[in-house]
């Protein structure tokens, strides 16, 4: 059977490796969105306050599995929040009870609610030697701050700045950098054979910076990192169809709100959660790579971070365009979905 033949697909269960769940109404009102497809996801620890110690992601995990809808099959995976105050013992501690999977650093200042961030990477090596020593992956924002560099540059920046030196000084850590936007950052996960991978969005495989700037600005089209040109856009297509182990999957679906983006300091984050597997079949049906869509969002992620697959599959099948809500509501207002700007016509139907 050839590529354009295949109108059915079944995979292991996806996982998403890079969620916001957020808290409260919005747990509630986005969480059905993921369980419905995917079996576990890395959930993003940037509440306010930030999840920082072992004994909050306990008592989140806590509040996600009671917001779960009746007979999901989803796995929580928590993160910490990297400060420069965490306790090396708390992190090793919380990894060793199975409470959190990762830790995740962002800069300070690099994104949404990343005030307590990392300044001085210095301060948080006690940290990361600990989770070298113990297999612990870290998640990197990888973005620099400094408002000299151009939000355009600031991956690209981030990688000879800070990434390049901090695996020099910690080798055995390993590291997810997540939702990469660039060929550079495409190109430096490539070179490096250990211990790096790298997650990639369903919104980064879709959108160039654009679909936010030209026409109007589309504030539902804005997150960090910001989308980039088209030739950066298609580096990411081609690593995500490629099959090579070191991408995978993660989302980033980020709820804020419509009246927390359409302001004239609207909120990044982009809402995905409702239709990701719709897009992402369409895009590597597109590029011709139906059959490697199963590593990219089922297999990849789980051998990186040392677990097994799910046991449990998903079916998708090829029809007549798909429908799916333009908003949710949430007790804080309506949350738009994603428009990917093309018909979808791949639904999970099992
Ligand atoms: C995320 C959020 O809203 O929490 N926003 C985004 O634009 N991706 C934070 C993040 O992952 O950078
Ligand atoms: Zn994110």
């Amino acid at each position: 059977m050839t590529e354009t033949d295949i109108t059915r697909l079944t995979i292991r269960r996806p996982d998403d490796w890079h969620l916001h769940l957020r808290d409260g109404a919005m747990l509630r009102a986005v969480l059905p969105e993921t369980t419905r497809h995917f079996g576990r996801a890395i959930i993003m620890p940037n509440l306010v306050p930030p999840v920082v110690s072992g004994a909050q992601a306990v008592a989140y995990r806590d509040r996600i599995l009671a917001a779960l809808p009746a007979g999901a099959n989803f796995t929580p995976l928590m993160t910490l929040y990297l400060t420069e105050e965490t306790d090396p013992t708390d992190v090793r501690r919380a990894h060793a009870d199975g409470i959190a999977t990762a830790v995740k650093l962002y800069p300070a200042g690099a994104t949404t609610n990343s005030a307590s961030g990392v300044r001085d990477f210095d301060k948080v090596r006690p940290v990361l030697e600990v989770m070298a020593e113990i297999g612990m992956p870290l998640c990197v924002h990888g973005e620099v701050t400094d408002s000299a560099i151009d939000i355009f540059d600031r991956e690209a920046v981030f990688i000879d700045k800070v990434l390049k030196p901090l695996r020099k000084k910690v080798p055995d850590l390993k590291i997810v950098m997540e939702h990469v936007t660039t060929q550079n950052a495409v190109d430096y996960v490539r070179d490096s054979h250990k211990n790096l991978a790298a997650t990639i969005t369903t919104h980064h495989l879709i959108i160039n910076r654009n679909h936010i700037l030209a026409g109007g600005i589309k504030p539902h089209y804005y997150c960090l990192p910001v989308a980039k040109r088209e030739a950066h856009r298609i580096a990411l297509v081609q690593a995500a169809i490629s099959g090579d182990k070191r991408f995978f999957l993660g989302t980033d679906s980020a709820p804020h709100t419509d009246p927390a983006k359409l302001q004239p300091c609207g909120c990044a984050g982009i809402f995905t959660a409702p239709n990701t597997m719709s897009c992402l079949t369409e895009v590597f049906e597109v590029a011709g790579k139906l059959k490697k869509l199963e590593a990219f969002a089922s297999l990849n992620g789980p051998q990186f971070y040392g677990l097994p697959p799910n046991d449990a599959t998903i079916t998708l099948e090829k029809g007549a365009p798909v429908t799916y809500p333009a908003t949710i509501p949430t007790d804080d207002g309506p949350l738009t979905v994603f428009d990917p700007g093309f018909d979808l016509h791949w639904r999970v139907v099992d």
